[in-house]
């Protein structure tokens, strides 16, 4: 950890300054605000659920300590340039509420969430704001309520479409430390990132054991064999696959710590609904837009379903 730096030390820069909201201040959120804020270019505004008013960002390179404003009641929020909607897949409709009153005709909505078909998911909720979908190559953690690590896990940071919105994307995060891939085949880097978490998250989720159960040769058969069917309903979805992306994507999976563990299955260790449908579910609703069968990833939806409506269900009785 090199360096610490308040934010508030910084001079803004004389540029165009947005007005920013960040929904879900989880690993993702936590890391992007927090890094927006350091930089102290735009007028952040964080959206949570319970109140915060610093946070501390682990990076690569320094860590940052920074005062963040926040607001808990959507009643309080009014439009803003750009909403980086950061919660769970699964949490979008839950976020609603701030997302009426956050979006105007100019708004633009950057989701940064796993999964595809982002503006589909997203137009029903937004109005007349533009759906801006990224992939999110980094690693957060939430090691507290107010510090989050933020883990460079390859070239890219985040990827967007390489258009008008995609270079708005880029030039809102230029003050923050991310490097950003502009793509013009946006869709099937969604679909290769798809596939890495259609494998990842159930199996470790499934078998309770982290990355290093992707080391056994009957898992990586089982998973070559769920890679294939879910890569032909990829390629039937329009994503240029490789004809070996299942082998790629397993060796990819191989190159991960054996100890790392993936975000389904933290969840199911702590007894938490899973991201499910924008991950298998994904897969499976593309088999049946193009009529192709999908048994195994049905399968595994099956199961997850199961174990993440039970977790849904004892955190009602538990409210
Ligand atoms: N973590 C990673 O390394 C990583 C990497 C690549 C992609 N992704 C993807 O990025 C997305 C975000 O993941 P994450 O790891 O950041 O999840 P996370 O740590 O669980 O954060 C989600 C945050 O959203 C908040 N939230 C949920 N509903 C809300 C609402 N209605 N209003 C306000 N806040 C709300 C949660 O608040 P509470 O704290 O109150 O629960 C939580 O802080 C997911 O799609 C994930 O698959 C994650």
């Amino acid at each position: 950890m090199a360096s610490t730096t308040a934010a508030s030390d910084r001079p803004v820069e004389d540029r165009t300054v947005s007005k920013v909201a960040v929904i879900g201040l989880g690993a993702i959120g936590g890391v992007i605000a927090g890094s927006l804020a350091a930089a102290a270019r735009h007028d952040v505004v964080v959206c949570v659920r319970n109140g915060i008013d610093r946070l501390v960002v682990e990076r690569p390179d320094d860590v940052v300590d920074v005062p963040l404003r926040a607001l808990t009641d959507p009643a309080d929020a009014a439009p803003v340039d750009w909403v980086l909607l950061c919660t769970k897949a699964q949490q979008t409709v839950s976020a609603a509420p701030w997302l009426v009153r956050l979006c105007g005709p100019q708004t633009r909505v950057a989701v940064l969430q796993n999964g595809i078909r982002h503006t589909d998911r997203l137009k029903p909720l937004v109005g007349a704001a533009t759906v801006v979908p990224a992939i999110v190559y980094y690693n957060g953690e939430r090691l507290g309520v107010d510090r989050v690590r933020f883990r460079r896990a390859g070239e890219y940071d985040l990827a967007v479409r390489d258009d008008i919105d995609g270079r708005a994307f880029v030039e809102l995060l230029g003050s923050a430390p991310m490097r950003i891939l502009q793509s013009d085949d946006f869709d099937t880097l969604a679909w290769r990132k798809l596939l890495i978490n259609a494998v990842a998250n159930p199996i470790t989720a499934l078998t309770l054991q982290r990355q290093a159960v992707f080391r056994r040769d009957d898992i990586k058969a089982l998973c070559l064999a769920i890679l294939e069917e879910a890569a032909a309903v990829g390629r039937a979805d329009g994503a240029r696959l490789a004809p070996d992306e299942p082998e790629q994507v397993l060796a990819t999976l191989l190159t991960y710590p054996p100890e790392a563990g993936t975000s389904m299955y933290f969840d199911r260790l702590g007894g938490r609904p899973f991201e499910v449908e924008a991950l298998t579910g994904a897969v499976v609703a593309a088999g049946a837009r193009h009529r192709l069968p999908t048994p195994l990833n049905g399968m595994l939806l099956t199961l997850l379903r199961a174990i993440s409506d039970a977790a849904s269900e004892r955190s009602k009785g538990d409210g």
